[in-house]
């Protein structure tokens, strides 16, 4: 993000990391004699300072600037954790990682490609693709994706990747209309061979076109759509200076890595003459893309686009326009590649307010009132594209205090052959085309300060009452408030048939009602990771098993899968944090929220796929005193245009 304060010493802890910070620390590993043709560099982050440091901050104090990284040596394998402190521009921390055990590094740049030549040069897959009609190899596109671990011998202690085929007819061509199928090449990247080529059935490859922009596809555009226009014609209602973001009540600072992209910090609502603390930190800090197909050419899909792929580093720089409708502030980002250089990713982050219908309405029978307000809410946006998919994750802050975040899924579902039209485990989207099940699953770090670090968490259920003395007419419902001392009682489910939520609540502060003042995290009710209890996926991604997890903050718990998540054998993150079982009451804590879309493709997600949705709100929860929104005003009267007879008010949601 580009460090629009001239001041170094009134520069915020946590702002980003800028371009002359990110050669700086360039010029750090090439003194130290770090960086040679064989050094790749990856997850460069700025390492936070502690939160204590950072809530205590005040402009003048200078905190240290340090910076997070991981070095891979490909000609040695070894994986080294640095830390860089950019005022002593010297390396104060060092870590060598076995990669065999923790992970290797997210994949390179040149991995996806790099799989290309060696698939191409190797017999068996030459002769595999020609047994499938395909012979022109200048037509075929060989995606080499994040392999796994699935206990093959020969691949431990080097770089893989699983390369999958495809036929594209013509530059523009969609290639995801032509897998070439029913072929699998395992490609270890370290000694640029193919150890394996493993075949299942001869499938043809589909024909049909899937190029959506081609009018043979999509036939002429219709005419019937009139423009809608947003207008903010005296501007918009925030502000942004120095990395802070300021609407209505809100406040937050808006950062961003190369690793999980978006970061919400320091989020807090003016009340009561005080900006009062709600999150301290939020990001998407990791996410899988599962596969459901048992086929040996598809059993070993599993995509971890955070910390496989980096998706920060795949953020759309959306120069030519924002997504999003009416008066769009942009920030750009600043990511670092696999050498250590600095790439500016223009206009990466949108932010813009958005009208939200009804915030309240009441037409009052006996005082002759009729009032209502419209709810607003601010937009933090970004879009990353990672391979066949395109995800959006946008931060809702809303005028009465609620927070939501919807990550939003489009592009085109990965593709397949079909084996026969009644497979179980894809959808045939176009004559012999299939579309294999899968989630999405997304792990929301939730780095809680309700009215200050020291927060508790609790289970709501609305229970039923048996009849009983007390309820003779059995009507009674209640809920069950269920407190969740330590981490290992803390691994939860929804559980939608009892509206559960859970209750981040402070330890010191309550209501003038005497409550501890809260919020409810409120969660969709949708599945969990459906691997096998025993799957390797599940050892990997033992975090999307559950809907929430909830850890005593430590500033080394950062990632939900482990720190290095590609070609990690498991167990790591989120499943070893909670094995120390730390207390969960009146401490500092981060909750986890597992979230997503298990999507069965349909035929209309074909050729490009509609947004789908998936989400979780965090709601005010006697947080405040009352509404907080009754100093609201009326919209200017004259504001709808009316078209049907009688319909002069404004109330249309
Ligand atoms: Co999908």
């Amino acid at each position: 993000m580009a460090d629009k304060t001239s001041d170094p010493q009134s520069r915020h802890p946590l702002t980003p990391l800028s371009v002359p910070e990110i050669e700086a620390m360039r010029g750090v590993l090439e003194r130290e004699s770090l960086l040679t043709d064989a050094t790749r560099v990856s997850y460069v982050t700025l390492r936070e300072p502690s939160k204590q440091d950072v809530i205590a901050w005040r402009p003048g104090v200078r905190l240290p600037r340090q910076v997070a990284l991981l070095l891979t040596d490909l000609s040695t394998l070894t994986l080294t954790e640095l830390v860089l402190d950019l005022d002593r521009e010297a390396v104060v921390e060092r870590r060598e990682v076995d990669a065999v055990e923790k992970g290797s590094a997210p994949s390179f740049d040149e991995d996806l490609a790099g799989a290309d030549p060696i698939v191409k040069a190797d017999p068996r897959w030459v002769e595999a693709v020609a047994k499938r009609g395909v012979t022109d190899l200048d037509k075929v596109v060989v995606v080499g994706l994040s392999a796994g671990i699935f206990g093959y011998s020969d691949e431990v202690g080097v770089r893989m990747v699983r390369a999958l085929a495809f036929r594209q007819d013509y530059p523009s061509d969609s290639v995801w209309a032509h897998p070439i199928d029913g072929v699998v090449a395992h490609v270890d990247l370290t000694n640029k061979k193919v150890l394996r080529v493993v075949e299942t059935e001869v499938m043809h490859v589909p024909e049909e076109s899937g190029d959506y922009l081609d009018p043979a596809v999509r036939g002429e555009y219709r005419t019937s759509l009139k423009p809608i226009s947003i207008t903010q014609p005296e501007g918009v209602s925030f502000s942004l200076q120095d990395g802070v973001l300021a609407w209505e009540n809100w406040k937050v600072r808006v950062g961003f890595n190369g690793r999980e992209g978006l970061t919400l910090h320091q989020l807090s609502f003016h009340d009561r003459g005080v900006d009062r603390p709600i999150l301290y930190r939020g990001s998407i800090a990791e996410m899988v893309v599962n596969y459901g197909d048992p086929t040996p050419t598809h059993a070993w899909q599993n995509y971890f686009d955070v910390g496989e792929y980096q998706f920060g580093r795949l953020a759309n720089a959306l120069e030519l326009g924002c997504d999003c409708k009416g008066e769009i502030t942009y920030v750009d980002a600043v990511v670092v590649d696999d050498h250590g250089r600095p790439t500016t990713l223009p206009n990466a982050i949108c932010i813009h307010e958005e009208d939200y219908g009804i915030l309240w309405k009441h037409t009052d029978d006996f005082s002759g009132t009729s009032e209502v307000r419209r709810q607003r809410r601010l937009v933090i946006s970004f879009f990353v594209t990672v391979g066949n998919y395109d995800y959006g994750f946008y931060w809702y802050l809303y005028l009465d205090g609620k927070i939501e975040l919807e990550s939003k899924a489009t592009g085109i579902v990965f593709t397949s052959g079909m084996p026969s039209p009644d497979y179980p485990y894809a959808t045939e989207l176009a004559p012999g085309l299939g579309a294999p099940v899968h989630q999405h699953l997304f792990s929301a770090r939730l780095d809680m300060t309700v009215d200050g670090i020291r927060n508790s968490i609790d289970e709501i259920d609305a229970v039923q009452v048996p009849t009983s003395e007390e309820n003779p007419w059995g009507n009674a419902f209640t809920r069950s408030v269920t407190r969740l001392r330590s981490e290992k009682q803390a691994v939860r489910d929804a559980k939608g048939s009892v509206g559960r939520v859970w209750q981040i609540s402070s330890a010191e502060h309550t209501n003038r009602l005497g409550a501890p003042t809260s919020y409810l995290l409120h969660p969709e009710e949708s599945p969990t990771l459906l691997a096998a209890e025993d799957s390797s996926i599940r050892r990997r991604a033992g975090f999307a098993g559950h809907h929430l997890w909830v850890t005593q903050h430590h500033p080394d718990e950062q990632f939900p899968a482990g720190d290095q998540v590609n070609l990690n054998p498991g167990f790591g993150g989120l499943p070893s944090y909670i094995e120390q079982d730390r207390s969960l009451e009146g401490e500092d804590l981060v909750l986890w929220h597992t979230f997503g879309l298990t999507h069965f493709p349909r035929t209309e997600d074909w050729p490009i796929m509609p947004v789908d949705y998936a989400g979780f709100t965090l709601t005010p929860n006697g947080f405040f005193d009352r509404n907080p929104t009754l100093d609201v005003p009326p919209e200017p009267s004259g504001h709808c245009a009316a078209t049907t007879e009688g319909s002069g008010g404004c109330g249309c949601s």
